[in-house]
């Protein structure tokens, strides 16, 4: 994929689509790409998705393959930054129709950026997460960022599991 629809273009590696099983009911949405998955073109191959893997494997007992991940940008925007108004509204036609395709009963939006931007708002993720909101056909359970998460130890930790468990209910299993 070579798309320029935005000035993350310049700066990337690799286009990070999006990866894992595309009937899921379950899909995750970070932020944007890191370092890591600049360069392997692949979502949350890093520190942060090794915490995303374990945790989604411990507290719901999903890999990875079963779920589907993207985020709201395609390209790492530099010294990982939050992506711009502009470079979100680029890309959130292609975000938008993988949410159209994969159709999940459940969406998990890792941390405050993804979080406001599929829910429209402007409050912090502490008060965002540890509830369910109705989105599309049908919810979304906001956490934190796992790498905040890896910053934040114990308490942050505890959320985040407590938040996948919260999701696993929703997908009814
Ligand atoms: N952080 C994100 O938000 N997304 C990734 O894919 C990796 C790190």
């Amino acid at each position: 994929m070579s798309c320029t629809r935005c000035a993350l273009a310049g700066g990337r590696t690799t286009v990070v689509f999006g990866m894992g099983n595309p009937e899921a009911d379950l899909m995750f949405v970070g932020e944007g790409p890191g370092a890591e998955e600049d360069a392997q073109g692949l979502p949350f191959v890093g520190k942060s998705g090794k915490l995303l893997d374990r945790l989604i494997l411990e507290e719901m007992g999903l890999t990875r393959e079963q779920c589907y991940i993207a985020n709201t940008v395609l390209c790492r925007p530099p010294n990982n930054r939050d992506p711009l108004p502009e470079e979100l509204a680029a890309c959130r036609p292609y975000l938008d129709a993988k949410l159209d395709l994969i159709d999940p009963k459940v969406v998990v939006s890792l941390g405050r950026f993804a979080t406001q931007a599929l829910l429209e708002s402007s409050e912090g993720i502490t008060r965002l997460r540890g509830h369910t909101y109705p989105f599309r056909r049908g919810v979304l359970v906001p956490t934190f960022h796992p790498a905040a998460v890896l910053r934040g130890g114990a308490e942050p930790m505890a959320q985040m599991r407590a938040d996948l468990v919260r999701a696993k209910k929703a997908l009814g299993s």
